[in-house]
């Protein structure tokens, strides 16, 4: 059975053209013109893209005393309604350790999953088993592990064990991910503003400024540098963090930064409403932040400083929210946009001619597969490549709302917002998934893992690199050497 996607623009990273595309079993076979197959989808007037990767969520993930409501079920449902087809979410160990917690997120994936999904694994301290764990991590197809420089006294990593643990990932070929918070400093503030008798979700804002995540994220691309890795910042919402990842990138440092749709779009002002239940749901780290910081995250997306739009997406209910009623630090952090982003990103990007075409296909999903090594298989339309493909209509609107979407939750962040771009069709290893016409159902159970492999060409360049210009001892002759050594 084949199926050819016919009258459409091809839309690449590095170009458009027109073509069509046909797939044969769960991959692209061919691309040009004329092609004919079994089973005929029309894509008259819209673009083919690859399908768009998540690589930021938390799905059933227990944290802050609850679990996100989203499940891997309505999440992944969610995703492919938007033209996702891929998700990459955070395991985090709890006290049986990595294996064990990786165990059960695959477990609840495969159970749940219509499209497929990949994970990333938590450092959250440091032992000889995490070291060990690490390898075995490696061994099963995970090549990320992220680092939260903030939560203090729950996920937290000091200096040395970041360094340690960067460390680990050079030499079995990782990636390390961070969380670029100064979770010292975040914990002051945040008592500061309790003393003060603020206790609302505004504090959330004035107790994570800027300065705090710029100190952090400079803080650790310096430690990825001294270990000899490169390194990926999730969640980049201000310039002084987007200044550190620009710097470094100057100076030929292999650093990563990824922006979120919600920080590109929502302001720091959400958290004064005079509803607590509307501030509070937008409750999430770092803090949206306020219009000068979401054009420079804009700039960085168009200047190629910043790589990636994620969502983090971390969904909890109203009633989760409440959590926090009488103290701002209780709110489970997190907040939602897996369904919406590609349309948010293009209305908001391509519409109005901050982003070309290509671009948005690169943030959205070229670069994060070629960054975790899963690429061409995964983010791009080319033969050989998996067929997860969105038919994108640029003429398709709608306004979201929580009452039509897909994810579990009672509320949207983006209730309201007008988005032009939407998918017509989604395809998921060439199996239509989401369409415009037919019923759309998630089919639990048919997402597939994807093993990421260790090494990716970034990773060896920088060992090669490091050790050319790693120090050396001089050899000195007897002669040269002070008398009585
Ligand atoms: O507030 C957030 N971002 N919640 C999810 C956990 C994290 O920090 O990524
Ligand atoms: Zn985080
Ligand atoms: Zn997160
Ligand atoms: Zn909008």
């Amino acid at each position: 059975m084949s199926t050819v996607i016919k009258g459409g623009t091809v839309v690449a990273a590095d170009r458009s053209y027109e073509a069509d595309v046909l797939i044969e079993g769960e991959t692209i076979a061919a691309i040009g013109d004329n092609l004919a197959g079994d089973k005929v989808i029309d894509a008259e007037g819209a673009y083919i893209m690859p399908g768009g990767i998540d690589p930021h969520t938390h799905l059933e993930m227990p944290f802050m005393g609850t679990t996100t409501a989203e499940t891997w079920e309505s999440g992944t449902f969610a995703a492919l309604s938007g033209g996702t087809t891929m998700v990459v979410d955070f395991v985090i160990p709890g006290e049986d350790g990595m294996l064990k917690a990786l165990d059960a997120w695959e477990e609840r994936a495969a159970r749940q999953a219509s499209s497929d999904y990949s994970f990333h694994v938590a450092v959250t301290g440091w032992s000889e088993k995490i070291f060990d764990d690490m390898a075995a991590v490696v061994g099963r197809g995970v090549n990320t592990f992220k680092h939260f420089m903030a939560y203090k006294g729950a996920l937290m990593v000091n200096d040395d064990e970041m360094f340690a643990s960067f460390s680990r990932c050079a030499a079995i070929g990782a990636l390390p991910l961070v969380h670029a918070e100064n979770g010292d400093l975040v914990a002051a503030l945040q008592q500061k503003c309790l003393e003060m008798g603020i206790s609302g979700p505004e504090a959330h804002a004035y107790s994570r400024p800027p300065e705090v995540e710029g100190e952090a994220t400079n803080r650790a691309i310096m430690i990825a540098d001294a270990a000899g890795v490169p390194v990926y910042i999730v969640h980049t919402s201000c310039e002084q963090a987007h200044e550190a990842i620009r710097r470094a990138r100057q100076k030929g440092m292999r650093v990563y930064g990824e922006p979120l749709i919600q920080h590109l779009l929502l302001d720091v002002g959400e958290y004064a409403n005079a509803d607590w239940d509307h501030a509070a749901r937008r409750v999430m780290s770092p803090p949206f932040r306020d219009r000068q910081h979401q054009d420079s995250l804009w700039a960085g997306l168009s200047a190629g400083s910043l790589q990636v739009v994620a969502t983090d997406h971390c969904a909890f209910t109203t009633e989760q929210k409440q959590f926090g009623r009488t103290d701002f630090t209780k709110i489970p952090n997190g907040t939602g946009g897996l369904e919406d982003r590609l349309s948010l990103l293009w209305t908001h990007g391509v519409e109005t001619g901050r982003l070309t075409m290509n671009e948005f296909v690169a943030v959205t999903s070229t670069n994060i597969a070629q960054i975790l090594n899963v690429y061409p298989r995964k983010g791009a339309v080319m033969v050989g490549a998996d067929a997860d493909i969105v038919v994108w209509d640029p003429k398709k609107s709608k306004t979201i709302t929580a009452a039509t979407q897909k994810s579990i939750i009672d509320y949207n962040v983006f209730e309201g917002h007008e988005v032009r771009g939407m998918p017509r069709y989604t395809l998921s290893r060439g199996e239509v998934v989401w369409g415009e016409e037919g019923s759309n159902e998630p089919r639990p159970g048919r997402g597939r893992f994807v093993k990421r492999p260790p090494f990716s060409a970034v990773n060896r360049a920088l060992s090669t690199w490091k050790e050319l210009t790693a120090p050396r001892a001089v050899q000195r002759s007897a002669e040269h050497m002070p008398i009585g050594v």
